[in-house]
């Protein structure tokens, strides 16, 4: 569904990417994990269209990516940003929040369908005319959520999607995530740097450092610290219980 091939980009003077590929099979997750730095946002937005200047090939659903995304590309592919606050207008209503992408992309029914995106991510009806400063982070996510599958994507790029959350909601919002991902069969790559997240909401996880891909490796390698890379190792070293449940 989504293939990355030679990847490099140059920002600012430096090499940021260096030669990244890998391949992302239709509905699975694949994980992207790596030290602070190592360009994990930078695949992401590589992706998404929002770096110029991007070199070698990236292609979604067999369709090789220009320089420009078209609108069929925004409808078939969203992301989610680590902070929900940033991400949400301010002096927007959620109701307003989720009407836009509607808008832009032309789909009717709005009423029936914000109320369906509210109850598909456990939001009470409540909360529709809300601000965002009127929600928890939890439930601020939960609308960024919901407004990047109001449209319904087939891909999702998740940035971190939970680390500006408490603990206690972190959980509940990645199982939300993967519950939706695998009812609507949705392709995604999930950044983060909890190693035992990616262990256990994906299939195959690649680890970055300075801009490369040094290994790819199934969750249940990773799970059973069979890196053959030594870098990935540490990580494993330094990761909490990758058998147990996420550390509180
Ligand atoms: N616009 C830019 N101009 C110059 N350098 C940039 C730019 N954006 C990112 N970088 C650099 O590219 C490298 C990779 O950044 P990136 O945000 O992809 O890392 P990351 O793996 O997502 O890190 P984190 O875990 O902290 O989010 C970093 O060294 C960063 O400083
Ligand atoms: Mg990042």
């Amino acid at each position: 569904m989504i293939t990355a091939q030679d990847l490099h980009i140059h920002l600012g003077g430096n090499h940021i990417l260096r030669g990244v590929s890998f391949e992302v099979a239709a509905g699975s997750t694949f994980g992207l994990v790596g030290e602070s730095g190592s360009g994990k946002s930078t695949v992401l937005r590589a992706i998404a269209g929002l770096i110029p200047g991007v070199e070698g090939k990236l292609t979604v659903d067999g369709r090789l990516l220009g320089a420009k995304r078209d609108k069929r590309f925004y409808r078939q592919v969203q992301m989610v940003f680590q902070d929900p606050y940033g991400s949400l207008h301010p002096r927007q209503t959620v109701d307003r929040i989720l009407s836009e992408p509607l808008a832009v992309h032309g789909i009717g029914e709005a009423d029936t369908r914000i109320a369906r995106a509210l109850a598909e991510v456990a939001l009470p009806s409540s909360a529709r005319f809300r601000f965002p400063h009127q929600l928890s982070g939890g439930q601020r996510q939960r609308v960024a959520i919901a407004r990047a599958l109001i449209i319904d994507p087939e891909i999702l790029l998740l940035d971190e999607p939970t680390s500006a959350l408490d603990v206690s909601v972190q959980a509940e919002v990645l199982n939300l995530l993967a519950d939706i991902s695998a009812a609507r069969r949705i392709t995604s790559i999930l950044v983060s740097h909890n190693l035992a997240v990616v262990a256990h909401l994906c299939r195959e996880v690649a680890v970055m450092q300075g801009g490369q891909i040094i290994e790819t490796i199934t969750s249940e390698a990773l799970r059973a610290g069979q890196a053959y890379h030594e870098h990935t190792q540490q990580l494993i070293a330094l990761s909490h219980d990758l058998e147990g449940p996420a550390p509180v």
